[in-house]
């Protein structure tokens, strides 16, 4: 059997064996990677209970299979190639067998400062090659790594900090992003002084003002790595032994810590790399995903290593110095595979055609798109002005807890179709569910979206609480894990993601919590109570309008404005930041107090029909909220 999907007609024999027989072709697909033991039983799951278990009892290192590998077969071919922030910095670049040099150096140095496996390590670094490095060093000694996006606060690092237990905090002095420098070692450093089990801080010194720290716990990265032997023994990890954590919001509480273990992870990410991206030998592939979210764990530090792809990284944002850098950066080094989020799309299609006209893109052959929604209109810029309409494109739907793309077009083998994903891939059942909980079997349907049977790469666990993870995905849907999406389903079953059921909110492709947004809103002295609401923005995808009650009338709005956009920084991060503020005397409440966060919805899309208000608890504050709301634009 092939690893690689070739033909349509191939995809689908390939999804019908592995719906008849998941296990075989788990197998098979598995037998590709190299393990140190074979499994016993493929597959083990209780979805009543929110368990899966891959791979039972095999034995094996993901960096054998992302680097060793590679290193022995072609010890010279590019990895990496990084390009710094500012164009006029030179680019670094290392080769599968530099990479594995210095991935080994790292979890030496790692081992000397006392981490061993099983410790957590938190990463809070920049998109420089020193993050995916870390990020394979703890995965090489089994040390499992916890990434935190380096946007976030002090406080939302601490959190996350803490929760994981880390025993590491592995950082950079400065980040440079655009015009700006940002200290990220102070934040770092906070986070750290207030995370108890913390004993040690790797900083690496980007800047290159080589500054000393005082503390002795903290060294500096290069100098620790330096020190140490290039050749560093692979510790073999069970296939359910964890790999990462990855923080990420839901409706309600705080972040969860997403698990996934080493071998399912391994088997997903490296056959979707393979097969929805149609990545083949010499191709260069780039993703502008940061390592701190889900995408640039599985298809950047991971699904193109474990297939040997040569990968551009960058370190800064879009628009520096100015609005063609991605087509710049795809001229200069022949990218064949680009890979992006619609806000992105939209933000460039906004600044004009001129920026992206003159660049030679004619190495392009996929382009892909993941995080949100595509509207068409990016979809067809997109296609037009980037791929010059003979690129495929690829809108790949998946979420942290899948670890993997779950629905998504196999480039240029099933067709790409503005603002519909397309179908599931091989192994992957979905279904939708209708209001009673139950399956729509036709095949048009709209509804809930559920996973069926498990993939290799759904998420094990929530970490340190497992009930979380059944009561949030194992619930709602006996026997099924709810995404959380709505999703239409046409007559040929191809799939189209509406968006969020819940209360998570899609700001320019970050998830978001709106009970994290409430509890920093809820914190000004001046609020008595608040809701956050996501509306359609044409920049962002969705943006937040925070609704807040006062104590007292305010005086100052902008002021308040302010204030509030100054604590979510400081307290989640400035992606967070709100849209639009709505002072308001009352929101709308249930008469079992629940706020009705969907008729704050409908009043900022301008849909009157509210449907019943005269159950709620205070139907008279909808007409006010909607008088505030329309005298704001
Ligand atoms: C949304 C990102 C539509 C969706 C990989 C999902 C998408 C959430 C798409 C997960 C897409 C992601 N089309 N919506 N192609 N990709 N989403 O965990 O709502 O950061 O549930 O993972 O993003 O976001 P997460």
């Amino acid at each position: 059997m092939a690893f690689y999907i070739n033909s349509y007609e191939q995809y689908t024999e390939d999804y019908t064996r592995a719906l008849l027989n998941p296990e075989e072709f788990w197998a098979d697909i598995a037998n590709n990677f190299e393990w140190s033991q074979s499994w016993d039983k493929v597959l083990e799951y209780d979805f009543s209970e929110g368990r899966n278990q891959w791979f039972i009892n095999a034995k094996l290192n993901i960096t054998i299979n992302c680097l060793d590998r590679h290193a022995a077969a072609t010890p010279d071919k590019l990895a990496i190639c990084w390009e710094a922030n500012s164009p006029e910095t030179p680019n670094r670049q290392y080769t599968y067998k530099e990479l594995l040099d210095r991935v080994c150096q790292v979890a030496n140095g790692l081992k000397s400062k006392g981490i061993v496996k099983g410790d957590r390590v938190c990463i809070y670094m920049p998109m420089i090659p020193e993050l995916l490095i870390s990020v394979l060093a703890c995965a090489r000694i089994g040390a499992v790594h916890s990434v935190v996006f380096g946007g976030f606060s002090p406080k939302a690092l601490a959190e996350r900090m803490q929760q994981a237990e880390a025993k590491m905090l592995i950082t950079s002095d400065v980040a440079y992003r655009g015009e700006k420098v940002i200290d990220i070692l102070t934040a770092a450093r906070v986070a750290y002084q207030i995370s108890p089990t913390a004993k040690q801080m790797l900083i690496f010194d980007r800047s290159g003002e080589g500054k000393t720290y005082p503390e002795q716990s903290f060294s500096d990265f290069d100098s620790v790595a330096n020190a140490q032997s290039t050749h560093c023994p692979a510790e073999i990890m069970d296939a359910e032994d964890m790999l990462f954590i990855l923080y990420t919001s839901g409706s309600t509480g705080t972040p969860k810590g997403i698990v996934h273990t080493c071998g399912g992870y391994m088997v997903y990410t490296g056959y979707t790399f393979a097969n929805v991206f149609q990545y083949k030998e010499k191709d260069v592939f780039f993703c502008t995903a940061d390592i701190g979210w889900i995408t640039g764990h599985s298809y950047m530090a991971y699904g193109a290593l474990l297939n040997g792809a040569t990968q551009l990284m960058y370190e800064g944002v879009p628009t520096y110095p100015d609005a063609s850098r991605f087509w710049q950066l795809i001229e200069k080094h022949k990218v064949t595979h680009f890979y992006t989020a619609p806000t992105a799309i939209r933000a460039l299609m906004a600044l004009g055609d001129e920026y992206v006209q003159g660049w030679d893109l004619s190495t392009l052959k996929v382009l892909g798109s993941v995080g949100e929604p595509i509207n068409e209109e990016a979809w067809h810029w997109y296609n037009e002005q980037v791929g010059k309409e003979r690129c495929p494109i690829v809108d790949t739907w998946w979420q942290t807890e899948t670890g993997g793309i779950m629905i998504s077009t196999i480039a240029g083998i099933s067709q790409s179709i503005p603002s519909w994903a397309g179908y599931p891939l091989v192994g992957v059942q979905m279904a939708i569910m209708d209001e009673n909980g139950e399956e729509i079997h036709s095949n048009e349907a709209d509804g809930a979206l559920c996973l069926k049977t498990p993939i290799p790469s759904l998420l094990r666990t929530t970490y340190g609480d497992h009930n979380r993870c059944k009561n949030t995905y194992f619930s709602a849907y006996p026997n099924h894990y709810f995404t959380g999406d709505r999703a239409k389903r046409d007559a040929e079953g191809r799939y189209r993601i509406i968006g969020r059921m819940d209360d998570v909110l899609n700001v320019s492709g970050h998830r978001i919590g709106t009970a994290e947004v409430e509890n920093v809103l809820n914190q000004h002295i001046e609020i008595v109570e608040s809701a956050a609401v996501g509306y359609a923005h044409p920049i962002k995808g969705e943006a937040i309008a925070a609704f807040v009650i006062p104590f007292a009338p305010v005086e100052d709005k902008n002021k308040l404005f302010a204030e509030l956009q100054f604590m979510i920084s400081k307290e989640i991060g400035s992606f967070s930041k709100i849209e639009t503020l709505v002072v308001v005397t009352g929101l709308p409440k249930t008469r079992s107090g629940k706020i009705m966060r969907r008729i704050l919805k409908k009043i900022l899309a301008n849909e009157p029909d509210y449907g019943d208000i005269s159950t709620l608890l205070n139907p008279e504050v909808v007409e006010e909220i909607a008088q505030q709301v329309s005298s704001l634009k």
